[in-house]
């Protein structure tokens, strides 16, 4: 496939290896030339990465970068791409400008036939694609940072999308190994984030309340449940946790379920004194200075934590053959 990522920061380039480790011929456009110049030294070192933890499928680094090229003629990578990944920032006016300018190359390059996804983490496609002559080509198709070892992608149809077009970029993200998860219609927030924003409220308001310390709510997370959300989602958990499944722990179960959900507070801003308290835990346990180093260190978790469930799923393949 002929692939072209729009915007060549943080999540473009991560596109762009995405799609090049799986054999496509990537183009990578910029508006700003100094950041295509950065971007393909960035991506090789993240291939070096993921060919140091075996993620690389057995290419040569040489062989993926060759796969991509930087442009800066937009209508040239569009006549004839299959895809286009849209990576600018999350401001509603610059998605509708370049929606526009996309709208109006497809028609010029007759390129019909090209999906446009935009990356945005929480802008619904509704907002910047309702006056395209070419809507129906475009929906949301959002990563996780990093794409490279996180592989859910929330993929969000607008009204107007087309059924086939949703269902193509499905495909699509399958192929190049990532999970795409498709929402059947717009909500704000997507998936990830409304399930990620419940958990952070009410750890918000457990602090405030002055129930348990910051910590104590990390700690439940990373050494208790995110033990077993790394390979497995709340359905499959309760599916497991009553002898005769689903069924069964919600007959059992639910009443409590209820019961505790209608004891959680108010949806609202944390106070500034907790605020403060998270902060001063935070820092507590890594100073500001820090911070660039703990990145590196999530990502390096991330990445053998990536190497991990690929040698498990491969396991649970061969034992279902
Ligand atoms: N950063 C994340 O963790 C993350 C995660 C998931 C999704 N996203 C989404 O990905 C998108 C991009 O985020 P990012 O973090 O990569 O941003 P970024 O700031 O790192 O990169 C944006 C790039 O877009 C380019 N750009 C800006 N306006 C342009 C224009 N008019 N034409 C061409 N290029 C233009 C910039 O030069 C820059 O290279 C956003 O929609 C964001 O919500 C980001």
């Amino acid at each position: 496939m002929k692939i072209v990522i729009f915007g060549s920061g943080l999540i473009g380039r991560c596109w762009a290896l995405l799609f090049a480790r799986a054999g496509n011929t990537v183009q990578l456009y910029d508006k700003e030339p100094a950041q295509l110049n950065g971007a393909l030294d960035d991506i090789e070192s993240k291939l070096k990465g993921l060919q140091s933890s075996g993620l690389l499928q057995g290419q040569a680094v040489a062989d993926v970068l060759k796969r991509i090229s930087t442009t800066t003629d937009l209508d040239g990578a569009i006549t004839g791409a299959d895809y286009l990944q849209e990576c600018v920032p999350d401001i509603v006016d610059l998605k509708r400008n370049v929606f526009a300018q996309l709208d109006a190359l497809v028609e010029k390059t007759g390129n019909s036939k090209i999906i446009l996804a935009s990356s945005t983490s929480v802008i619904p496609a509704s907002t910047f694609t309702e006056p395209l002559k070419h809507r129906s080509r475009c929906l949301v198709a959002h990563p996780i940072n990093p794409p490279h070892y996180i592989p859910v992608v929330e993929v969000v149809p607008a009204p107007w999308t087309s059924p086939e077009v949703t269902a193509e970029t499905r495909r699509i993200l399958d192929s190049i190994g990532q999970a795409p998860v498709v929402l059947n219609c717009e909500v704000e927030g997507f998936l990830v984030n409304r399930l990620q924003f419940a958990l952070l409220m009410e750890g918000y308001r457990l602090v405030e309340a002055g129930v348990c310390s910051p910590a104590d709510i990390d700690t439940t997370i990373s050494k208790g449940l995110g033990l077993r959300w790394s390979f497995m989602g709340p359905f499959q958990t309760i599916d497991l946790n009553a002898p005769g499944g689903v069924d069964d722990y919600c007959k059992r179960y639910n009443p409590g379920v209820v019961r505790v959900c209608k004891d959680f507070g108010e949806t609202k801003d944390p106070s500034p004194e907790t605020v403060a308290a998270i902060n001063a835990a935070m820092r507590e346990e890594v100073p500001f200075e820090d911070l660039a180093k703990r990145r590196e260190w999530r990502d390096n978790r991330l990445a053998a934590l990536a190497v991990h469930k690929l040698q498990m799923d491969q396991l649970d393949k061969a034992s279902k053959q």
